[in-house]
């Protein structure tokens, strides 16, 4: 089955950050423009990475209205905030040190708090920061299981009965740490969602979450579909090399 999920695919991961930082740029403008500010959802992996990279030198480092940026996570590790495995950390050192954003405007998920507690807490700080409004842009990865953002598969979690939180604390069993997620009731309110995923070693998967059958228990990226908003999967040429042509 050949997926309507648009997808943009790229021919080296350089030229996917590039794209992924042009959208960047324009749904900032775009946002600030609309209602004065932009709220953004960051991503940990490696993939990102690159693109945090891009977005903290020229011509972005200018061309940002980066006063005007407010930073969200999409998850984090249960990890202090200086910690190697810190996606704040990631974010800090590719992109936040080197750009002028406020430090007030940087939202962090306390990985250093104990799970679930952090995830309350977290969900107190996207109301007040969206104050009725949607996130502005969601940046998402995939891992080479299907899990997004700090979305695993296995059975549905037990909180999806208790009133559906925006923001759940996961225990990741490969990893064995805990992590702190968005979750798909948020994530699939926002304006923008971008899949960023390159390398060979996810061509399998991409293939399975974007056209294989409808599994979103084993493959939670699925789950992924924003209601009133737009979803774009970036991809670099090895990452797409199984896919059929739309
Ligand atoms: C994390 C992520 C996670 C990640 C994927 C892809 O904190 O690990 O937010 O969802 O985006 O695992 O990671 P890579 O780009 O490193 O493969």
């Amino acid at each position: 089955m050949v997926s309507t999920i648009p997808r943009v695919v790229l021919p080296t991961v350089q030229a996917l950050a590039e794209d992924a930082a042009q959208r960047f740029a324009r749904a900032a403008s775009d946002a600030v423009q609309s209602h004065g500010e932009f709220v953004v959802a960051l991503s940990g992996g490696v993939t990102p990475r690159r693109l945090y990279e891009r977005l903290a030198a020229p011509p972005y480092l200018s061309s940002v209205p980066w006063s005007r940026v407010q930073v969200l996570w999409g998850d984090e590790r249960c990890v202090p905030p200086d910690h190697a495995a810190s996606n704040y950390r990631m974010a800090r050192e590719a992109l936040l040190d080197h750009v002028p954003i406020p430090a007030a405007n940087v939202h962090r998920i306390r990985g250093e708090d104990e799970p679930v507690a952090a995830a309350k807490a977290y969900e107190r700080t996207l109301r007040t920061v969206l104050r009725g409004a949607r996130i502005d842009l969601v940046l998402l990865g995939l891992g080479d299981d299907g899990h997004t953002a700090s979305l695993f598969p296995g059975p549905p979690a037990s909180e999806v009965a208790d009133g559906e939180p925006w923001v759940a604390a996961r225990y990741h069993v490969a990893g064995a740490l805990w992590r702190v997620t968005l979750t798909p009731v948020v994530i699939n309110a926002a304006a923008e969602v971008l899949f960023l995923v390159s390398g060979e070693a996810k061509a399998t998967i991409v293939r399975r979450v974007l056209e294989g059958p409808q599994q979103p228990q084993e493959l939670p990226a699925q789950l992924i579909a924003p209601a009133g908003g737009r979803l774009v999967w970036l991809l670099d040429a090895a990452a797409a090399r199984d896919l059929g042509a739309c």
